[in-house]
């Protein structure tokens, strides 16, 4: 029988499927659940930026009512709203790990460098086994430049990295100018995985009302070809491990995504769908088709069909193919 064990970040995982972060993955009995249907880790639902700082920002003001601080740092921080959900996100994080065999990850969704980033320890300190950092912003402000966007990614992870000896990923959208040359850049820092890629909230007309609505929460499957090109292009030539989101709804996105050369994948829209029992069927597939194929462990298939192995590189480069255009 094959064996479906793989590595991601310094990590060994019994199998390449993590349960994404998102509201799947915010109660013990469900976290449990995943454990018990095969799941190899879990990335616990993102805790925001601002409401750490919101928590800096509380401590701060208890702080100068008793006359502990200079008035300069509580101009620094602005925030009306302070609210604790922190400390709940902390115990929450330790409990999950204490319940469960499986690696727990827990998730930081931000934007800036400032502020936060010293949180990181804190979050070391409940024993999980790595923190993944979303981070993104549209880049849509005229005023700033690309390099002037890429740093803050930088500037997280030199920050980061310095407080926590935790394995550090970093979850990334697309829009980007030179995307191949940035996640290279982004994989020679200390980050140890790139997870490719965050899914957005993206807008939708009502054309009826002229109102705006939202696109579906969920992917498709058809969605796995951006994360799919971009893994393929990458593996090989990054310092780091990659792990593929988005799109990946059954085994077969899995293996594509293995051959394309990911470490591991995430998942959740396909268990919103279909339910928890579908991470028992995906890794089931999986292990149906190495055994079809005769591969005994992964490392035997991964990256197989990554653009530096294929001998048709233009496969992954080439976006508008003339003969597409031409017959149709
Ligand atoms: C309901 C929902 C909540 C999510 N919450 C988070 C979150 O808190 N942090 C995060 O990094 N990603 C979040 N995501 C994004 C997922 O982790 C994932 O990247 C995205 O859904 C694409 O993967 P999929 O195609 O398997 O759904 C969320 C997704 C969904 C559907």
């Amino acid at each position: 029988m094959a064996n479906l064990s793989t590595t991601y970040m310094g990590l060994k995982l019994k199998n390449p499927l993590i349960v994404g972060s998102s509201g799947l993955t915010d109660s013990l009995s469900e976290i449990a659940e995943f454990e018990a249907r095969g799941a190899a880790a879990v990335v616990i639902k993102s805790l925001f930026e601002e409401e750490i700082i919101a928590e800096t920002h509380d401590n701060l003001n208890k702080m100068n009512a008793s006359g502990f601080i200079y008035p300069e740092t509580m101009e620094y921080f602005d925030f009306d709203r302070i609210e604790d959900p922190v400390a709940d996100y902390l115990k929450f994080l330790k409990d999950a790990k204490e319940s469960v065999k499986i690696p727990v990850f827990a998730s930081i969704n931000c934007v800036t460098a400032n502020g936060w980033t010293d949180f990181a320890k804190r979050i070391e300190d409940t024993g999980v086994d790595a923190l993944e950092l979303n981070v993104f912003s549209l880049p849509s402000d005229f005023n700033r430049t690309a390099q002037e966007n890429e740093q803050v990614y930088f500037d997280i992870i030199n920050k980061v990295t310095s407080v926590t000896k935790l394995p550090v990923a970093l979850k990334i959208g697309y829009y980007n100018a030179s995307l191949g040359n940035f996640i290279k850049r982004l994989s020679e820092t200390p980050v140890k995985g790139i997870v490719l890629f965050n899914r957005f909230y993206n807008p939708d007309f009502d054309v009826n009302n002229l109102q705006f609505a939202p696109s579906s929460v969920f992917s498709t499957p058809a969605e796995i070809s951006t994360s799919l090109r971009w893994i393929a292009i990458m593996s090989g030539r990054v310092q780091c491990d990659l792990s593929a989101s988005t799109g990946v709804h059954d085994g077969f996105g899995m293996v594509k995504q293995l051959l394309a050369g990911a470490n591991s994948v995430q998942v959740c829209s396909a268990i919103y769908r279909n339910g928890k029992e579908h991470v028992t069927y995906m890794i089931k597939q999986l292990e149906q088709w190495m055994d079809t194929n005769g591969y005994a462990t992964i490392d035997e298939f991964r990256g197989k069909m990554s653009q530096s192995k294929t001998y048709n590189p233009a496969a992954f480069e080439r976006v508008q193919f003339m003969k597409y255009f031409h017959d149709l």
